[in-house]
């Protein structure tokens, strides 16, 4: 239905033995269509790692999580490659562009691995960049632009498959507070003018405005 993405009692467990640390205890999350949702708490307390469990980088140790009414919890390796380049676009903290490729081939690189047709890809690939007001830097390699402006590569990259979940973990943390929060800005329209999902974790209180809901994580749980 209008569920996006459901993660339902969510354990994650670092190492074995004596060495083990629960770092998520049984926390559910549901964002449905429309919604942008924040994440804060304090360094360490695991919002990357609930992130990536969100996203199908990473499996938890027990727990379900479910994908546009998808249950994807049992998925194999090569299905969930698969998940995660048709329905989750991931953007950063390091907006982590390859060096020798060009702003127009960063957003091409991942449909040529999925095996689009080219002409539909760069046609996306054009009109992304025009959207964001990248266009003039079509050409242009990551270390002749702005901090701004690569992270707005790296969110036409996310884009580029047409994503129904975007995932962002402290996409504002290289940036400063103004072009944080176009970067904010673009993620909430994207949400609301196309009916996606969003997860963002932020440090960044100046940004919570911009978001439907915000969800604390600290001690291995999750509160409203
Ligand atoms: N691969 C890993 N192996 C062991 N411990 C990890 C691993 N990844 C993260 N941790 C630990 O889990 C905790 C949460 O990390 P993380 O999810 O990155 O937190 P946050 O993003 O909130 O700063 C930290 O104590 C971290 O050291
Ligand atoms: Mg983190």
């Amino acid at each position: 239905m209008s569920d996006k993405l459901l993660l339902e009692d969510i354990s994650k467990v670092y190492g074995d033995g004596d060495s083990s640390v629960k770092v998520l205890d049984r926390v559910s999350l549901e964002v449905k269509a429309g919604e942008f949702v924040a994440v804060v708490g304090p360094s360490g307390a695991g919002k990357s790692t609930f992130l990536s469990i969100a996203g199908a980088l990473l499996s938890p140790t027990s727990g379900r999580i479910a994908l546009g009414g998808e249950d994807i919890t049992d998925l194999s390796p090569p299905q969930l490659n698969q998940v995660r380049l048709e329905k989750i676009g991931f953007v950063f903290q390091s907006s982590n562009l390859i060096p020798y490729l060009t702003v127009t081939d960063q957003l091409l690189l991942i449909s040529k691995l999925s095996g689009s047709p080219s002409k539909a890809a760069q046609a996306k690939a054009e009109e992304l960049l025009q959207r964001l007001g990248l266009a003039h830097r079509r050409n242009h390699y990551p270390d002749s632009l702005s901090g701004g402006e690569r992270q707005r590569v790296a969110i036409a990259r996310a884009w580029m498959n047409d994503p129904e979940i975007i995932l962002a973990d402290e996409p504002t943390a290289s940036l400063d507070s103004d072009r944080g929060r176009d970067v904010v800005q673009m993620l909430a329209d994207e949400v609301k003018l196309r009916n996606k999902s969003a997860v963002m974790v932020t440090h960044d209180q100046r940004m919570l405005d911009l978001c439907d809901r915000i969800v604390y994580i600290e001690d291995g749980k999750l509160s409203e």
